[in-house]
């Protein structure tokens, strides 16, 4: 497995991942953005690091982390449940060199629940919010 920074070659792979991504996964219940938002996004993004999973020559997912140190993973689900995202968040923790580490996770996400709590992660809070339209 490899690690390497999002380049604007990736859109396209990271666009049909953002496809995949299920409504009760994504916390933030951001809207999908349109192929040139993004683009947009992919070149102007503001995570202090974003890199694509390899393995050999196939992306099979990506992981970031944000300025608040705050890390997000996704794998295709054609390659879940394989052990590429226990290998990925491993690698990018220690490339990341951080103290500390945070994910916001969707409490009604079984699957991701397991994965942070096998790597460590411990329950500190629930967040709630109010939306104005
Ligand atoms: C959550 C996710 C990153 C896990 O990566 P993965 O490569 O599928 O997981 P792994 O094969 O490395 O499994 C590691 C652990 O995750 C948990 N896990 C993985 N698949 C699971 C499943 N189908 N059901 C329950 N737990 C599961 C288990 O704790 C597993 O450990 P185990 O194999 O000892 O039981 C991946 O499934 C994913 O991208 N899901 C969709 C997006 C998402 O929810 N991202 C998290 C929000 S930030």
């Amino acid at each position: 497995m490899e690690l390497k920074s999002v380049t604007e070659d990736d859109a396209e792979f990271l666009f049909e991942l953002l496809k995949q991504r299920e409504g009760r996964v994504n916390i933030s219940h951001k809207s999908t953005p349109d192929w040139e938002e993004h683009l947009q996004y992919v070149k102007n993004h503001d995570y202090q690091s974003w890199d694509i999973i390899w393995i050999d020559e196939t992306r099979v997912g990506n992981i970031y982390l944000t300025k608040k140190d705050e890390i997000g993973i996704f794998i295709d689900k054609n390659f879940q449940s394989k052990g590429h995202g226990s290998e990925a968040i491993e690698q990018f923790m220690e490339k990341n060199g951080k103290k500390r580490y945070l994910a916001n996770i969707n409490p009604t996400n079984y699957k991701s629940i397991q994965f942070f709590g096998k790597h460590g992660f411990l329950h500190i809070q629930n967040t709630y919010h109010k939306k104005f339209d």
